[in-house]
């Protein structure tokens, strides 16, 4: 670490982090939110159908809070449900925005937040630092653990059929994260593992990230990528574990504020594609290209990959190269023993795809840019074809 180079760091101003917080959830938000009326809360149906939304939602009309429910937010949001949300919001005068959900909740709640009380349309915020004006009040309360983004200032957007555009402005850092794993229990252990996968993602390829990793982001990575590899298999085989669960959620968000300041690279470039073109779970299609990315990279950061090896594989011995690639293994080992699909052609890839795969990763500059060894077109080509 140069003590000399510079960084800036940033993240939510609060968070708490407490099994079962959100069955007091009215309370909570009352005391922080003393003048608040007009809730919107924003979320999905798959996680509605659990049940588990009764309680905090009880919760906020008992503590005289109007509550309005958005509540079709579809895995990886297109554009119009973000306008839908954004008309709901204005109808009901919204004052204050809950995210209630897996990522894609939480990404729509802030985009919410951001333009309901603005003129300016979705299309003019796409890109870095494009947001004018202050936001709505924020909460993010994510169900899942993974995309960490309760404390990022991201936000992904289906655009048009298939490509998968960022948002990325101060503005969407949330006011208040809650972590709470009561809401985590009916996680099926296939979305446990894939989300599960994607936070750990998140925590390496902010370790290797080009330009921007900082001793503050390193030590998130390392504790994120700590917790959640422990925690992962556990969480999958008994979903009821509740200190499996919440470390789980912990990994994710210390692993969220680490990527919102050393940003992804291109595991979640070469992954978009996947997302977009065969909607297969953001999770799972960074998965699928990892461990060959992996091994890619390892030609320019094999002391940073063997540096993590030591805490997922705290038994891999050797050299640099040789815990480098315990690392690639133990990767692909998670997705192995928690029965994730492990190759594109599982998900109903073909050869023939990779053109159209590789042609669209080459899209994701914003990311490119961040990894640690360049990747040309062919290369994209090549990884996907080593993970057919
Ligand atoms: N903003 C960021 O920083 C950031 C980072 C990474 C990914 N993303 C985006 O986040 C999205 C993916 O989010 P995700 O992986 O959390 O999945 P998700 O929000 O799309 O949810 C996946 C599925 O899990 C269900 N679900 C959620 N919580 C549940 C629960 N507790 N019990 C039962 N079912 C539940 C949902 O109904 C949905 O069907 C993608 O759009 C991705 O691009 C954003
Ligand atoms: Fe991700």
């Amino acid at each position: 670490m140069n003590p000399m180079a510079s960084f800036s760091f940033a993240t939510v101003p609060t968070i708490l982090s407490a099994p079962g917080a959100t069955r007091n959830l009215g309370r909570e938000l009352r005391e922080r939110f003393p003048d608040i009326r007009r809730v919107l809360l924003v979320t999905d149906q798959g996680f509605l159908r659990t049940g588990l939304a009764e309680a905090p939602i009880e919760s906020l009309r008992a503590a005289m809070f109007h509550v309005e429910q958005f509540a079709d937010v579809i895995a990886d949001p297109p554009e119009h449900v973000v306008e839908d949300a954004v008309s709901l919001a204005r109808q009901h005068e919204t004052e204050l925005v809950i995210g209630l959900g897996g990522g894609s909740s939480m990404d729509v709640a802030k985009l919410v937040a951001a333009l309901a009380a603005s003129t300016q349309p979705l299309a003019e915020i796409y890109g870095i630092g494009n947001v004018r004006g202050t936001r709505l009040p924020l909460v993010q309360i994510p169900t899942t653990a993974g995309t960490g983004s309760e404390v990022t200032n991201i936000s992904i957007v289906t655009t048009g059929a298939t490509s998968k555009m960022g948002i990325v402005a101060p503005q969407l850092f949330a006011d208040l994260a809650i972590l709470d794993a009561e809401l985590t229990i009916g996680l099926p252990a296939a979305v446990t593992a894939a989300t599960g996968i994607d936070a750990m993602v998140h925590a390496i390829e902010a370790y290797t990230s080009k330009h921007k990793k900082n001793p503050l982001s390193d030590g998130l990575a390392r504790q994120a990528l700590s917790l959640l590899s422990r925690h992962l298999i556990r969480a999958c085989e008994n979903g009821h574990d509740l200190a499996a669960r919440q470390s789980m959620l912990l990994g994710a968000m210390l692993a969220g504020q680490a990527f919102a300041n050393a940003p992804v690279a291109a595991v979640h470039a070469l992954a978009y594609p996947i997302g977009g073109i065969f909607h297969v779970p953001h999770g799972l299609s960074n998965s699928l290209v990892l461990p060959h990315v992996l091994r890619y990279n390892a030609k320019a950061c094999a002391e940073q990959y063997a540096e993590l090896a030591t805490i997922v594989v705290p038994h891999a011995e050797g050299s640099v190269e040789a815990r480098t690639e315990a690392l690639a293994v133990a990767m692909q080992q998670f997705a192995t023993i928690t029965g994730l699909p492990r190759t594109l052609r599982q998900v109903g890839i073909t050869a023939s795809d990779l053109d159209l795969l590789a042609d669209d990763a080459m899209k994701q500059t914003r990311l490119l840019g961040n990894n640690p060894r360049p990747v040309a077109r062919e290369d994209a080509y090549a990884l996907y074809k080593l993970a057919l």
